[in-house]
């Protein structure tokens, strides 16, 4: 919807931009004809206020700290409703009804098993191998194995690798956190839902019968829901430009993952939980929050702040109430990382540096001690947040391929280096 337009004067041109407004949220201003009519380009490192495409999935309202999955609030998401229920909605743009969650959750359970080759290549990286450099390259790997489903260009194979991506992730993040540990590769069981037959086949040994506790699979499937989408983000932009080039949505998704890795993105929750440890008392807060403050010291407390919420991270307090449900259940209610946490929060909260720049805990603040408490190291967190983002970074991609103005993605740049000059022989430098 083009409404009003923006006017932008630069030396003697003057240029009129449309303003193209949302259902909701900032306006956008269409600079695409800025360099014909200028001669200059806009520079935002960062993308601080730049939109890179038109989106119809997920809404952030940061200064209200609101979450919008399709229009419903995360809240209700993740209170009424399951992982697959929230991929559904994600993929197609509207909750199924009772037989379409059925037949999806039946297609998504079929494609669970991954090729038996793929247990080979596990076998080529070391046993201490970060579970994430494991799942770059064994994602990656995908279109080597399931060529059926690499042609974008068609609509069957597109839904067909969307749903191979959603099936498979559990499967390869568990082998990928079995292989880390020497225990043999557990095969998904179909007759269990998406969050148990990953417990399952992270857990279970051939040794003897296990059993998955249901209210750790609950809050493994609201932690997916948690972690499924979220607008914009550094990982979910690099899957967009990985597929604005007509890369196979394989090769996109492991680029999402390479992304998400970092300690500023999803490898947070990785780096909080470390934080929380090196903390290790609560009389050690005060010494962490001064060094947070410190320009000179690059310590930030993990799992704080955020580039979109200035406020509360809305899936923070859903985290923090899982938390509490799932160490009660595993009587750690006292443990001390969660004691550390609550304080290091509570001080934070109240202090006038992370008041005045809006800083609150996002959803790696507590999600590392829920995980840690259910069994798994440090090391497979964020392997666990790109099994949940695989559909928003999916869902995202296939919004892309689908949109008639659809190009490559190509920015430009301010160039400060040196003009030109000619080359100087050796024998003369
Ligand atoms: C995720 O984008 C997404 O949606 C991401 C995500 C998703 O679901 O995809 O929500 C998942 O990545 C959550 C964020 C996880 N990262 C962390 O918890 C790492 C710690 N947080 C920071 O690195 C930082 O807050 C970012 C990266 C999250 C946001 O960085 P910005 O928006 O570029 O903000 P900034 O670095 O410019 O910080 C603004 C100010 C700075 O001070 P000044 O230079 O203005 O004086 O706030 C300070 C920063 O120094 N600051 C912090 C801080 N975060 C920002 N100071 C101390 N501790 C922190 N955590």
């Amino acid at each position: 919807m083009t409404d009003t337009s923006a006017n932008i004067v630069l030396g003697d041109k003057k240029v009129e931009m449309p303003v193209k407004k949302g259902t909701i949220g900032p306006d956008v201003i269409d600079i695409g004809a800025l360099y014909k009519n200028t001669g200059a380009f806009t520079y935002d490192p960062g993308f601080t206020s730049t939109a890179a495409c038109e989106s119809k999935i997920t809404y952030i309202d940061g200064d209200n700290g609101v979450l919008l999955h399709r229009g419903y609030p995360i809240e209700q998401l993740a209170e009424h409703g399951d992982f697959l229920e929230t991929c559904y909605l994600l993929l197609y743009g509207d909750l199924p009804t009772a037989a379409q969650k059925k037949d999806f959750d039946h297609r998504v359970t079929h494609h669970t098993m991954v090729h038996e080759q793929m247990n080979k290549f596990f076998s080529g990286f070391r046993r201490d191998a970060h579970p994430m450099a494991v799942m770059v390259g064994t994602v990656g790997a995908l279109s080597a194995f399931y060529h059926d489903s690499t042609d974008i260009t068609d609509p069957h194979q597109r839904m067909v690798a969307s749903l191979r991506m959603i099936a498979k992730m559990p499967t390869i993040a568990a082998m990928a956190y079995k292989y880390h540990i020497g225990q043999p590769f557990v095969y998904p069981q179909n007759d269990l839902d998406y969050s148990t037959n990953f417990l399952r086949m992270c857990f279970a040994v051939p040794c003897e019968e296990y059993k998955v506790n249901p209210v750790l699979a609950r809050a493994m499937d609201r932690i997916f829901i948690l972690h499924a989408d979220h607008e914009q983000n550094a990982s979910t932009s690099t899957v967009r430009l990985a597929g604005s080039s007509g890369a196979n949505p394989f090769a996109c998704i492991a680029a999402g993952i390479a992304c998400l890795w970092g300690p500023a993105h999803g490898g947070a929750n990785e780096a909080a939980l470390n934080m929380l440890q090196e903390i290790g008392t609560v009389d050690k807060i005060p010494e962490y929050i001064a060094r947070a403050k410190d320009k000179n010291d690059p310590f930030r407390l993990m799992g704080f702040g955020h580039r979109v919420y200035k406020n509360y991270d809305p899936r923070a307090k859903i985290m923090q109430k899982t938390t509490h449900e799932v160490l009660a259940e595993l009587g750690h209610k006292d443990d001390p990382l969660l004691q550390v946490a609550m304080e290091l929060e509570k001080i934070a909260l109240t202090d006038p540096y992370f008041i005045e720049k809006k800083l609150y805990p996002n959803i790696d603040f507590y999600s590392g001690i829920t995980l840690k408490a259910m069994g798994f190291p440090t090391t497979m967190f964020t392997v666990l947040f790109a099994l949940a983002r695989t559909v928003g970074w999916i869902a995202q991609w296939a919004e892309m391929i689908e949109d008639p103005q659809q190009r490559i993605g190509r920015p430009r740049q301010l160039y400060t280096g040196e003009p030109q000059r000619d080359y100087v022989p050796v024998s003369k430098r």
